[in-house]
């Protein structure tokens, strides 16, 4: 059941023509990381952003993708079950979500999630992914993403994950 696009929104790559500074999301690390290293980073290809934005310049919110890999023995036996026995597996990282305090609670941080989930699905039947894994910053994160499906890793609490099985019936 993904979110209906809100008519005036869109998302775009980061690029210098965003207000990066104008950004808040209450969570000081995640507005640094906007502000000081996102760019960076996607130069040196370590994530890429993606912002959400009515007007090509406030950023409404924002997550950023990357590669990544699980340990098969981090993960639960009911997900074991149905994956291939190699010691690693290949995943995508949600390393960053987040929504500026004056856009929260108005239905886009779902909008931005169901993008983020519909990118990653994507990208995954051209480099395979099993699973999209997010770092929730704190409990209140967490609970927003189990909204959603997505159950904690065994061995870090904090790491959650969301096979890429489950994101495909999200959009099938
Ligand atoms: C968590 C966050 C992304 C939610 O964004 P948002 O735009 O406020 O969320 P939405 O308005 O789209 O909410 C969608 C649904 O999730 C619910 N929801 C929102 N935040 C929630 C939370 N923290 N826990 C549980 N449910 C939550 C809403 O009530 C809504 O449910 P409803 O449709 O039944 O009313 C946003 O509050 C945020 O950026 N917080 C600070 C940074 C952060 O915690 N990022 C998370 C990654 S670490």
């Amino acid at each position: 059941m993904p979110a209906s696009p809100p008519p005036t929104f869109r998302v775009e790559l980061l690029g210098t023509q965003h207000d990066r500074g104008g950004f808040s999301c209450g969570v000081d690390a995640l507005d640094n990381y906007l502000r000081r290293q996102a760019a960076q980073d996607g130069r040196k290809h370590a994530s890429v952003t993606f912002v959400l934005t009515s007007d090509g310049r406030a950023i409404a919110g924002y997550y950023t993708l990357s590669q990544f890999s699980l340990r098969l023995s981090s993960l639960p036996d009911s997900v074991v079950r149905r994956l291939p026995k190699y010691p690693d597996i290949p995943a995508t990282l949600l390393g960053r979500f987040a929504m500026s305090v004056s856009f929260q609670g108005k239905g886009l941080g779902e909008f931005l999630l169901m993008d983020a989930l519909k990118r990653s699905l994507e990208a995954a039947k051209e480099i395979a992914s099993a699973a999209v894994v997010v770092d929730a910053k704190n409990d209140s994160a967490k609970s927003f993403y189990k909204r959603y499906g997505f159950a904690e890793l065994p061995e870090a609490s904090n790491r959650m994950f969301l096979p890429m099985a489950t994101t495909g019936q999200l959009f099938s």
